[in-house]
């Protein structure tokens, strides 16, 4: 039994840490491939170090570019690698372009792929992660999903034959790392002096809040306007596209630094007051670690996190500021995230027949 998995941006790296433990401790041969869509140490090799997860057995380096050129790189170089490994599944996560490329090559060559995260939908279907989605989800011949409401997208996409509910290897990871962490303090909040509590966490990195200035300005304006220190933990895109218009990530409330490891993260997440972002791991990291949650998106994937009242959805600068003072949400026992153990699942359903 070989599985290949087929990986290239941040939140992909979190997800792989799982299952490349669980495929190691089920004797599973599992070969990595890194597509190179990121290519920072921060928002790459920092992960595989933090992680434990072995260093990567093929490395693609494609970089960035527009989504076809870049989409289209991986789809080349693709070829070659599936049919040296001659994988009994391809393994492909999420909703990134080297998501859709992998799929889409390994189905072309008759490989069996599996969708890790299958079943998310924003509905938004100007958002490049949703074709990335949709088109995996249809492509696959397994779809791992990792909550009921994914499910039941799915379902009613005619997949259901195709699906199973595993629960969701972010959790697993998480809950490792917060253990891990045992309340040690926080490198952000020591390195800047700041207040336990006294600050929120922000990332935005999405293009539809970062590709228009008009948009971006206003975000940024927004988070600047806080009643609180807002760090926020810039990806390159952010970086680039606001040098680019000439908008200061650093100005009122708001301060610019760089991304952070993913113990950090979570250290960070839990010494603050909220967390304002676009990111879908993070609304759900939020979550898990009991601290409110501030979307800056017109719609979320993670709609539990909403019906919770641990997250709302934010799209004006009114509504940031409205939504990181509220009250605090009431708590609750529920797991819609699963158990933790997502990624024995994952390799109990490949290594199956
Ligand atoms: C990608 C995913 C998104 C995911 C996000 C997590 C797609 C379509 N989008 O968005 O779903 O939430 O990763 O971070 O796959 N750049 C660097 N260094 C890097 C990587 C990127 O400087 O290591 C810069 C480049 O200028 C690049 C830009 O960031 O053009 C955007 O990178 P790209 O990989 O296209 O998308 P992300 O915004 O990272």
């Amino acid at each position: 039994m070989k599985i290949v998995s087929v990986v290239g941006a941040r939140p992909q790296f979190v997800k792989l840490a799982p299952i490349a433990h669980a495929a190691a401790a089920a004797g599973v041969k599992h070969v990595i491939v890194h597509t190179g869509q990121h290519y920072d140490a921060m928002l790459s090799d920092v992960f595989f170090e933090d992680l434990g997860i072995p260093a990567p057995d093929v490395h693609l380096g494609v970089g960035s570019g527009s989504h076809g050129v870049q989409t289209g790189s991986m789809l080349a170089a693709l070829d070659a690698v599936f049919d040296e490994h001659q994988p009994d599944w391809v393994l492909v996560y999420g909703d990134t372009n080297s998501t859709v490329a992998a799929a889409l090559s390994a189905v072309k060559l008759h490989f069996p792929v599996a969708h890790l995260e299958a079943g998310l939908r924003s509905f938004n279907r100007r958002m490049p992660e949703e074709h990335n989605r949709v088109l995996t989800d249809h492509a696959a011949d397994l779809l791992l999903a990792p909550t009921q409401v994914a499910v039941d997208h799915l379902a009613h996409e005619g997949l259901a034959e195709r699906t199973i509910l595993v629960g969701d290897v972010m959790t697993d990871v998480l809950f490792d790392v917060r253990d891990g962490l045992a309340g040690a303090p926080s490198v952000l909040v020591e390195e800047l002096g700041l207040e336990p509590e006294g600050f929120y966490v922000a990332t935005i990195h999405r293009a539809e809040n970062t590709d228009d200035p008009e948009r971006l300005r206003a975000v940024v304006e927004g988070l600047a306007g806080l009643d609180r220190p807002v760090i926020l933990l810039a990806h390159p895109r952010v970086v680039a596209k606001a040098a680019a218009h000439g908008i200061d990530l650093t100005q009122g409330s708001l301060h610019a630094h760089a991304p952070l490891a993913y113990p950090d993260l979570i250290a960070a997440v839990q010494a603050s007051a909220g967390v304002v972002t676009d990111s879908g791991g993070l609304q759900k990291e939020a979550f898990l670690l009991r601290v409110p949650c501030t979307t800056v998106r017109t719609e979320t994937e993670w709609v539990e996190t909403i019906e919770l009242g641990w997250n709302v959805l934010a799209d004006t600068a009114a509504e940031i500021a409205a939504g990181v003072s509220r009250p605090r949400p009431a708590d609750t026992d529920e797991t819609p995230y699963g158990d933790g153990h997502a990624a024995e699942r994952v390799i109990e359903a490949l290594t199956a027949g």
